[in-house]
């Protein structure tokens, strides 16, 4: 068997599509965040959720070191916000309004959901830390699509009807 190709298995992972996720942190008074598909849901009781995050990003010492962090699950309209904290170039805070959680992190109140968490665990595995944490609050928005990520395109959920009965 020949090495896989990370590119290649990249590609082949896109064919799972996710939400997106813009994760922020404070550490020392300084704003951190970066964009994040890699976020699931772990455990219902106690809530634990996790995200990778690949220990050269600019950010990952600030993620290493902090003790909370929010996970602000994107709506179908802050593409923007994407692309704003999937670089490492510029100020990704300039001209953004958001507010500031009981945490003292950054959360984006029109998101789908947003989850303020503990941090509980970081595991390291290969390139990436997984990072897990405990929910401590949590909100949700019903009334906005969340934002799809699939094959590296930006995406909106549409429903299946469901399948007509048999016979
Ligand atoms: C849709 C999308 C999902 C991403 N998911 C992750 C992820 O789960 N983990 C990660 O380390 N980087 C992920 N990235 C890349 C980071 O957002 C990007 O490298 C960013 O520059 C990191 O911020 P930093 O350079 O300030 O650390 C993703 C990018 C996009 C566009």
């Amino acid at each position: 068997m020949s090495a896989i190709d990370p590119s290649e298995i990249r590609k082949a992972l896109g064919s799972f599509a996710t939400g997106v996720t813009v994760i922020t942190t404070r550490v020392g008074g300084q704003l951190h965040g970066l964009t994040a598909n890699s976020f699931t849901s772990v455990s219902l009781a106690p809530p634990v959720l996790l995200f990778c995050i690949d220990r050269s990003r600019k950010s990952f010492a600030a993620f290493a070191d902090t003790e909370t962090f929010t996970i602000n699950v994107l709506n179908s309209s802050q593409r923007s916000l994407s692309d704003r904290f999937a670089t490492s170039s510029g100020d990704k805070w300039r001209e953004l309004r958001y507010v500031e959680d009981d945490l003292g992190n950054v959360m984006f109140p029109d998101a789908a959901a947003v989850f303020n968490c503990a941090k509980r665990q970081m595991i390291e595995s290969g390139d990436h830390m997984i990072v897990l944490g405990e929910v401590l609050q949590f909100q949700q928005n019903a009334a906005v699509d969340p934002l799809v990520y699939c094959r590296s395109q930006y995406c909106v959920p549409a429903a299946i009807p469901p399948a007509a009965p048999p016979g």
